[in-house]
């Protein structure tokens, strides 16, 4: 059986979680719930940064000290996951034991290698960025992500040879048949990492002399790790790396390592440098997915304008916060997002179109066959073809999508078929068939109650409990297990299967 290992960035704990974290925590979930459904062996790990000035700040501030700090948000995204039914594996901490050991065998292995040597560095460091910031990075003396001064720092450290790597990268990204070869994605992305690749890199400081909140270089235990350099490493050390564990052989190296295009700079440049440093092999795929805005507006505690995924689960449902992100803009780009357009949204494709087909089918089986449907008898005719054909192209369509991380033309695929079967209602008029053809009529009602079998199986990874309450509601089994092209083939859905009692409103209306 083939694996398939997905990683979230680890999240800083410096705040609780937002939907920015859920964004890309529910992005890799639905590929793990595909890949799962698809017979791989699906790891998938997310994780908590908890080290820095960044978080030793916050706690400060919070009148706690980091590790209490730390625990207490880490605990919030536990929670979070949790509540938007989201399939981790593991989740990393960077405090844990696992992950410092791990931490310090992988940078003395950097230093055995003589990839790290002491130097003394001098310039400016954003702190809420946690990265050293240059002159023409700035924008009027300020970090233009976060409108913060960066400090001024000038203190003995440690180096990594990132400039010898420049070469090395470009090839391995530009080269399918490189040896370290992976893929940056989006195209724009890859364009852009190229381009800076193109100007040349320098080595990389990667310790600080006064930052006691950090794990202690094992070769100089007054510096500690610098704190992407320890968050980098959670991929490797959350599954083993550290004892080079069955875990570790089996999943390394990752096959999609998601983040925002913020962090993309250290996931396609600074980590595989230091993985091919170490002489580890590199993820197969770097994908950086874009940035969102509210209401046009940089999503930040100071305007206000901050959404928690729990207000999402509380208006539309879980699956409700599941769909609405992953549909609002294609996953590549950078978009907007409105409460107002989730409304509209929701009550569209999820009250009205998903919401009323599963309705009506289950109502109609219910009324005029006492909730269980023969089998079709006899040839298709044009309008079960049709049907049928909608359905037979969602598939392929869905699996190239997902494979490209295009959720939301994975989404439009099944919505696409759940808009052909609420045609086919209208289409064959059950309601009058009851009165005039009753064998028509079975056909009718199974080609519907098969069309959202199929509808569960294209939502799934995006919205598993939907899959789960369509099956419960049209009495079949929805199954996880066995041949995908027999799962999603048509002519699954059980003749006889009992409808369950009254049909429950999966997407109530919103106002
Ligand atoms: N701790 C680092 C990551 C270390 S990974 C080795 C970090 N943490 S973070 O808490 O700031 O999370 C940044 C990530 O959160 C982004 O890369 C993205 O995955 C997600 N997002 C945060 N805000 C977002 C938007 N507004 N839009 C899209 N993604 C968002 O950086």
């Amino acid at each position: 059986m083939s694996r398939f290992y997905v990683t979230t960035p680890i999240y800083y704990v410096n705040d609780v979680p937002h939907i920015g974290h859920a964004y890309t925590t529910i992005a890799a979930d639905t590929l793990a719930r595909y890949y799962r459904l698809r017979g791989r062996d699906v790891f998938f790990l997310t994780g908590t940064d908890e080290h820095g000035a960044n978080v030793a700040q916050a706690a400060a501030a919070h009148g706690k000290s980091p590790q209490e700090y730390a625990d207490e948000i880490n605990a919030a995204f536990r929670a979070a996951w949790q509540s938007l039914n989201i399939s981790n594996d593991d989740l990393l901490r960077t405090t844990s034991a696992r992950h410092e050991a791990g931490v310090r065998a992988f940078v003395q292995e950097l230093y055995d290698r003589g990839e790290i040597y002491k130097g003394r560095y001098e310039g400016m460091y954003c702190v809420s960025c946690e990265k050293f910031m240059t002159e023409d990075e700035l924008v009027e003396g300020k970090c233009p992500n976060h409108q913060r001064e960066p400090v001024w720092y000038a203190e003995e450290n440690y180096f990594f040879r990132l400039s010898k790597y420049c070469d090395i990268l470009t090839r391995a990204i530009e080269d399918p048949g490189d040896l370290n070869h992976f893929e940056v994605e989006p195209p724009a992305r890859r364009n852009e990492v190229l381009g800076k690749l193109r100007v040349g890199l320098s080595d990389i400081s990667i310790s600080r002399a006064n930052l006691p909140w950090g794990i202690p270089l094992p070769f100089d235990p007054s510096q500690t790790t610098y704190v992407w350099v320890d968050a980098l490493l959670s991929y490797i050390t959350g599954i083993g790396s550290e004892k080079r564990t069955e875990q570790f052989k089996r999943y390394w190296p990752a096959d999609v390592q998601l983040m925002a295009k913020d962090i993309l700079w250290f996931h396609a440049i600074i980590w595989p440098a230091m993985l091919i440093g170490a002489g580890l092999p590199v993820p197969r795929r770097v994908y950086a997915h874009g940035y969102f805005t509210i209401n046009g507006q940089k999503m930040s505690k100071t305007l206000g304008n901050v959404i928690r995924p729990q207000q999402l689960i509380d208006r539309f449902g879980v699956d409700g916060a599941r769909y609405l992100v992953l549909s609002a803009f294609p996953f590549g780009t950078d978009g907007d997002i409105s409460i107002d357009n989730f409304v509209e949204a929701y009550n569209a494709d999820l009250a009205n179109d998903l919401g009323n087909l599963l309705n009506r089918t289950a109502s109609m089986i219910n009324r005029y066959f006492q909730g269980s449907v023969p089998a079709p008898e006899g040839k298709p005719n044009e309008l079960d073809a049709d049907l049928q054909a909608t359905a037979a192209a969602t598939f392929p369509v869905m699996e190239q999508a997902i494979d490209a991380l295009a959720y939301s033309d994975a989404l439009a695929a099944a919505w696409q078929l759940v808009g052909r079967a609420n045609k086919y209602v209208e289409e064959n008029a059950p309601w009058a068939l009851a009165r005039s053809d009753r064998a028509r009529l079975a056909t009718v009602l199974y080609n519907l109650a098969e069309s959202l079998r199929l509808i569960a199986y294209a939502i799934y990874p995006v919205m598993p409990q939907t899959a789960a309450a369509i099956a419960a509601q049209l009495g079949f089994e929805f199954q996880t297990k066995g041949a995908w092209e027999q799962m999603v083939a048509w002519g699954g859905y059980p003749a006889g299967a009992t409808v369950t009692g009254k049909p429950q409103p999966l997407f109530p209306r919103l106002q």
